[in-house]
């Protein structure tokens, strides 16, 4: 798990920031299930699928050398998460840096991922602008966070007794697209998430967040979850950023 955090760590720094334009309201309710591309974009972006990435990730982008895009796999990594997420993602691709494609080409090849992996197309062209406003939604619904996406939680930070950490109060998990602390907008909504009934057991978390015991804070980290069954089950985050929220807990 840290060789495939730090890889995806490095990955969304080397991605930089997504800017957006907000030309429009925010409509969460938009999924890939909506129709969201054309038959002309993903015919465009598979050619530029063909010639740019099909060498590591396969012809039916079931993998290879690179991750497979589509299928089981798609959906855990991007379940719940807008395409920006994935536009993001794409923006280090190839790896080697032996390209650079244009912004419309990973557009384009977003197009050609989604009919992949079976959602209609529609009227409309994608387009860089809308990234943020579509969700990726496979056929169950959003469904629950799966085991190992990137996650966010906000809770009160305590020991475990046992020279470990824990939170306690703590929200429901939500997926995360970026590991390092919430800034700007994302940290105003953190301090906004209401403390919950949940408990979570923190892992690796470099360095001590001594400074915020008894505090509110911000926690992201790759989630695992505790599929023993039994009554005292906890699920666990392997932390990749605490932040003090509050100095109180409540
Ligand atoms: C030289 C090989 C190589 C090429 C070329 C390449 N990729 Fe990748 N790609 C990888 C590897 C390896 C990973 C997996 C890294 C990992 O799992 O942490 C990856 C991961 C990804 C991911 C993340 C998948 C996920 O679910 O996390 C996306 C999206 C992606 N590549 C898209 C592309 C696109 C689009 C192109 C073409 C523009 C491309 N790649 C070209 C090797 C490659």
């Amino acid at each position: 798990m840290r060789v495939l955090m730090t890889a995806a760590v490095a990955a969304a720094m080397a991605a930089g920031s997504l800017t957006v334009a907000a030309s429009q309201e925010p409509d969460v309710e938009t999924t890939v299930k909506d129709g969201v591309y054309t038959m002309a974009q993903a015919a465009r972006g598979r050619e530029r699928y063909d010639a740019s990435c099909q060498r590591c990730h396969g012809a039916d982008l079931t993998g290879g050398a690179g991750r497979s895009l589509t299928g089981v796999v798609f959906l855990r990594d991007w379940t719940g998460l807008t395409l920006d997420g994935l536009y993001e993602r794409m923006q280090s691709m190839p790896p080697d840096g032996s390209e650079n494609l244009s912004d419309d080409a990973y557009v384009d090849i977003i197009s050609y991922v989604l009919e992949r992996n079976g959602f209609p197309s529609g009227d409309a062209e994608l387009s860089s602008g809308l990234l943020g406003h579509v969700r990726v939604e496979g056929e169950d619904g959003p469904g629950v966070v799966p085991n190992f996406a990137l996650v966010r939680v906000v809770g009160c930070l305590a020991g475990d007794g046992h020279a470990g950490w824990q939170l306690s109060s703590a929200s429901p998990e939500v997926r995360a697209a970026d590991p390092a602390p919430s800034a700007g907008d994302a940290l105003a909504e953190a301090q906004a998430i209401p403390l919950g009934d949940r408990a979570f057991k923190l892992l690796y978390v470099f360095p001590s967040p001594e400074a915020y015991l008894g505090h509110k804070v911000e926690t992201k980290g790759l989630l695992i979850r505790d599929e023993s069954g039994a009554a005292d089950a906890v699920d666990s985050i392997n932390v990749t950023s605490v932040q003090g929220l509050a100095e109180v807990c409540e």
